[in-house]
């Protein structure tokens, strides 16, 4: 079977930053056709800079990485240096990236790609604020059919928020963007925090990263030790959320993930509530499914193929 040709839409962070070194450890099921960036847990600077990072560290400085928007549609960023650091890449020192940011815009990179291929041929992976997917779909309505697939990374149901009682960061800081994609009529897989909550960065996960003895290894178990502080003292984990990885791992396996077609709706009017996606998981309402809501993963399976994917790196 030949590889799912992808774009990445992403906000490193350092579980983007594992996202990615999957999905470039895995030429066999995944081509990445470039990687655009947008703000979310940093600032739009340090999201393009950091996409590039992890693309030399994973010895793919040929991947094109795009800058996209700077800020939400209708809202003020927000961002999550509480969680990432203030470079967004904490706990590992990795050097600046020498590559360079392609002169297009990430939106339209997007769209002159998927106009580009033929229909049903291009996956989109979100794995920050839909800001990025949101624009090209109003500024180029054709595309949205030749999507393939959207899996992106965002949401919670019943383990509701993680930047406010009911709202997940990604939907939270551009909620109007997430309503224009849900909406779409794409064919949307959503990995929520019910799934990436049980992608924890055990210490024997932990232990395993590091004992692959190689720069990527390394850089791995110093981001995970980083990055799970957050969860850590919240939630009092057992190690970091894995969160926006579980969108590279379906796409390689996704037999480790199991949920339902459900509908979705984002809350974009009630500051209560802003960012909410409203998942009838119990389908009590009349609404159309629109999406693949995953709720549970095969969690050691899933550590397993991405320890022996990051030791192809
Ligand atoms: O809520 C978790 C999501 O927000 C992840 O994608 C993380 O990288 C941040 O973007
Ligand atoms: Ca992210």
């Amino acid at each position: 079977m030949s590889p799912r040709k992808i774009i990445i839409d992403t906000d490193p962070g350092q579980d983007d930053a594992v996202a990615i070194l999957l999905a470039l450890a895995s030429p066999e099921e995944i081509d990445v056709l470039g990687i655009t960036a947008v703000a979310g847990n940093v600032p739009l600077d340090l999201t393009s800079k950091n996409a590039r990072i992890v693309c030399e560290l994973a010895g793919k400085p040929d991947v094109p990485v795009f800058a996209g928007c700077d800020a939400p549609l209708g809202r003020a960023l927000v961002t999550a240096e509480h969680v990432h650091g203030r470079t967004g890449l904490d706990g590992p020192n990795l050097p600046d990236p020498t590559m360079a940011l392609q002169d297009t815009h990430g939106v339209d990179f997007i769209i002159d790609t998927l106009r580009a291929h033929p229909a049903n041929t291009i996956t989109l992976c979100p794995l920050g604020p839909l800001t990025n997917i949101a624009t090209a779909f109003e500024r180029a309505p054709d595309i949205i059919e030749k999507v393939q697939e959207i899996v992106l990374m965002g949401g919670a149901y019943f383990e509701v928020g993680n930047m406010t009682p009911t709202a997940e960061f990604n939907i939270y800081v551009d909620p109007q963007a997430a309503d224009i994609v849900f909406k779409s009529g794409a064919s949307i897989v959503v990995m929520p925090l019910d799934v990436t909550h049980k992608a924890l960065v055990t210490s024997e996960r932990n232990s395993a990263f590091r004992n692959l003895g190689t720069p990527v290894g390394t850089a791995v178990a110093q981001m995970t030790d980083f990055f799970e502080r957050f969860d850590k003292e919240k939630y009092g984990s057992a190690g970091a959320p894995l969160h926006d990885p579980c969108v590279t791992a379906y796409l390689i396996k996704p037999d480790l993930f199991s949920g339902r077609c459900i509908n979705v709706e984002i809350e974009t009017q009630s500051e209560l509530t802003m960012g909410m996606t409203v998942a009838d998981w119990w389908r009590v309402t009349d609404r159309a499914p629109n999406a693949l809501f995953i709720g549970d993963i095969d969690a050691d399976g899933f550590f397993t193929l991405l320890t022996e994917r990051l030791a192809r790196l």
